[in-house]
């Protein structure tokens, strides 16, 4: 995706972002402390062992690197395709407890999570950012327009046009250059970068870095339908909660096919190959070595290998879940100082904004 100076927000070049994300990742290693990570996501449920393997272990890698790390919870982003207010509290403490459990960890690293709605000085940038770019650039974004088609809405709010904006003030105020994400965010972060260059040009400052999106090299995990990604909408998960007897169940009724024999195809047989897989990511061999362990066992041993495998990875991470449900108290604690460190940085960040543009008070 690429955008010369003068012209339009081009939303179109996959290798271009990808080159982008391959010369960052070798920076990350050499000079950890250089760069700051921002990523986030909607609370609208618990998180499934498709976001851990997608995301969130990649997230944790990151701060393990001692790169310094925002996790924002997008709690206003959940308003523009669907009605959970009611429930959207208690969606953020569970997706910070699956983010702690997972090893996201505030108190031993530089890491930040913190929902959005409580930030009004990163919400505030958006007003100036919705000046910087056309309706039209906004009606073009190729998410958004899978996004409205999903929502299966009629009336489409302004917020679902504009929450790009919005995800544009997410990212710029923290200063991060760093935005892991999968591909269907790379049209918001090539806006994002619009937006800072575009404002970074007209104020004639320097207040804002050019993020780039990180896309980590992950296998597709599918669902247990082995047809489709793994996705809460369509009811084929695993979830980072599920108790190991829940684990085993779910994986014994994933769907295989009829041949005994145990190969890795993921042509042929995605649906055996998704689960050797995903038993690969939990014991680092390799799914062709297992599947040749297995070899004419069948598909009921390869289901217990992978719950087993499964189970056993996500053990720890499951009894320090189970802890901290108990502790909403320390869970709660985590949030209000991540509130307190993106608050101290969106302060500064948007004093530097009014100064820019010559919105401080005259004296
Ligand atoms: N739009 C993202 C999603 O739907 C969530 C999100 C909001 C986000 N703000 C962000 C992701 C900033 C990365 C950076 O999953």
């Amino acid at each position: 995706m690429v955008n010369n100076d003068s012209g339009e927000l081009n939303y179109s070049s996959f290798d271009v972002a990808a080159q982008r994300s391959a010369a960052l990742e070798n920076d990350i290693k050499v000079n950890p402390h250089k760069h700051r990570v921002l990523t986030g996501d909607r609370p609208t449920g618990n998180l499934h062992i498709g976001h851990y393997f997608g995301s969130l272990q990649n997230r944790v890698r990151l701060q393990n690197l001692g790169v310094e790390t925002f996790v924002l919870i997008a709690d206003y982003q959940v308003l523009t395709d669907r009605d959970v207010y009611k429930d959207i509290s208690k969606y953020v403490s569970e997706l910070a407890i699956d983010y702690l459990a997972c090893g996201l960890d505030p108190m031993k690293h530089n890491t930040h999570i913190f929902p959005h709605s409580h930030i009004p000085e990163l919400n505030q940038l958006t007003i100036p950012f919705l000046s910087m770019v056309s309706n039209a650039e906004l009606s073009r974004n190729p998410t958004i327009k899978e996004e409205i088609t999903a929502s299966g809405q009629n009336i489409i709010n302004a917020g679902m046009y504009t929450y790009p904006v919005h995800q544009a003030a997410d990212i710029l105020f923290s200063k991060s250059d760093i935005v892991p994400v999968g591909k269907d965010q790379l049209p918001h972060i090539e806006m994002t970068r619009t937006i800072a260059k575009r404002f970074n040009k007209k104020f004639k400052t320097n207040v804002f870095r050019m993020p780039v999106g990180l896309l980590s090299e992950v296998p597709m995990i599918l669902g247990l339908d082995g047809s489709q990604k793994m996705s809460k909408s369509r009811n084929n998960t695993v979830m980072i909660k599920s108790t190991a007897d829940e684990t085993s169940k779910l994986i014994k009724s994933a769907k295989t096919d009829s041949e005994r024999h145990i190969s890795y195809d993921p042509i042929n047989r995605p649906e055996v190959a998704n689960l050797l897989r995903l038993a690969s990511l939990c014991t680092g061999q390799s799914p062709e070595s297992i599947a040749e362990e297995i070899g004419d066992h069948g598909a009921g041993r390869l289901k217990q290998v992978t719950a087993d495998a499964l189970n056993s990875y996500f053990h720890d991470i499951r009894q320090r879940r189970s802890e901290l449900e108990k502790d909403r108290g320390f869970v709660a604690s985590m949030l209000r100082k991540g509130i307190d460190e993106a608050r101290a940085v969106a302060i500064e960040t948007l004093s530097e904004v009014r100064k820019a543009m010559n919105m401080e008070i005259m004296s």
